[in-house]
């Protein structure tokens, strides 16, 4: 659990520090979807389109009231894919060739996965560099964990042999049980380097967000959910290299102005100095594989994800 409430909510901070973040549903539920304001009952073009080819990736994009911070939208009619692509050739990569070209117009692009492992989620997983993973801190999440990351590595064997693991987000952290603390003790003591230090808490704020439409860092700002989504989006940067301390807020300052209905931009730019170069750019994206929780992932230049990889093992 915590696949789409971080998809949103890292997609938000992200945004908010400046960077351009493209969400991708690509669950039929939608949950992404609405959490970030868009209706799903008046949805033209959605990932369904993009999927099985019918348009142009770019075309499914739509903006968001959150300036930088775009989706591409998904309603249950998503769930027809699943079915119409098993016949297709090259069906585990349809969401990796999709959106190929949309990469380089953004910094992150984050996955939400549906929760089930079949072959939207694999689609997910084939497009994207590397999974963030966010853990529900219960029973069963080293259990629930080691299945995840068994199918992370078939993916790689079979697949996406390029895929990473950016970190682990223990999530839904209740300080109060002991449950809560042991669990994300043992899960630290088994994935010392995987998993990410900021935890999120567990919060009402971020539970009721999507209800009203909003990532909770307009919905609830300064609530403990905001202040650890935008302290997990630095942390992430910081682990691929891309957050300088102080650099950053000029970074934030410098791309308050831009227009969030106007066009994605068409490609970075070059003034800002991590991602210059188009070739390295990095992108990022958010996986929700099965029942464990979501992933997020990023990619970055050769050499940080070699780094990434390193970490994982
Ligand atoms: N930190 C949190 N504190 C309180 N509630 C949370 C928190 N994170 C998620 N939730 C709530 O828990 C429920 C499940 O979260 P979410 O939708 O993010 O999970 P998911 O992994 O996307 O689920 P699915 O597999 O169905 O797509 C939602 O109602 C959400 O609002
Ligand atoms: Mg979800």
């Amino acid at each position: 659990m915590g696949k789409s409430t971080t998809a949103i909510n890292l997609g938000a901070s992200l945004a908010l520090l400046g960077r351009q973040v493209l969400l991708v549903d690509m669950d039929p539920q939608g949950n992404s979807t609405s959490g970030v304001g868009i209706d799903k009952t008046s949805l033209r073009v959605t990932t369904y389109d993009v999927v099985t080819g019918s348009v142009p990736a770019e075309e499914a994009v739509q903006g968001t009231a959150t300036d930088r911070l775009w989706i591409m939208p998904s309603d249950v009619r998503l769930a027809g894919a699943e079915v119409e692509l098993v016949a297709q050739i090259a069906r585990e990569t349809k969401l990796r060739s999709a959106i190929r070209l949309l990469e380089p117009r953004y910094d992150f692009l984050l996955i939400d996965c549906p929760p089930s492992l079949g072959l939207l989620t694999i689609n997910g997983m084939t497009a994207a560099e590397s999974c963030i993973i966010p853990l529900q801190c219960e029973f069963y999440a080293l259990e629930g964990l080691a299945q995840l990351m068994e199918t992370i590595s078939l993916i790689r064997r079979h697949i996406n042999p390029a895929l990473g693991v950016t970190g682990i987000v223990l999530t839904m952290v209740d300080q109060r049980t002991k449950l809560s603390e042991q669990v994300a003790a043992d899960v630290r003591a088994h994935f010392p380097t995987l998993v990410l230090e900021t935890e999120v808490p567990r919060s009402i704020r971020l539970a009721e967000a999507p209800s009203y439409g909003q990532p909770v860092m307009t919905y609830a700002p300064g609530s403990r959910g905001a202040e650890a989504y935008i302290a997990l989006a630095r942390e992430i940067l910081k682990r691929l290299g891309l957050y300088v301390d102080g650099g950053d807020s000029s970074h934030e300052a410098s791309n308050r102005e831009s227009d969030p209905r106007s066009e994605p931009p068409a490609n970075h730019d070059p003034t800002r100095g991590e991602f210059g170069d188009p070739q390295t750019t990095s992108v990022a994206r958010i996986e929700s594989p099965a029942s464990v929780d979501s992933p997020a992932t990023y990619t970055e230049t050769d050499e940080q994800h070699r780094h990434e990889r390193g970490d994982e093992r």
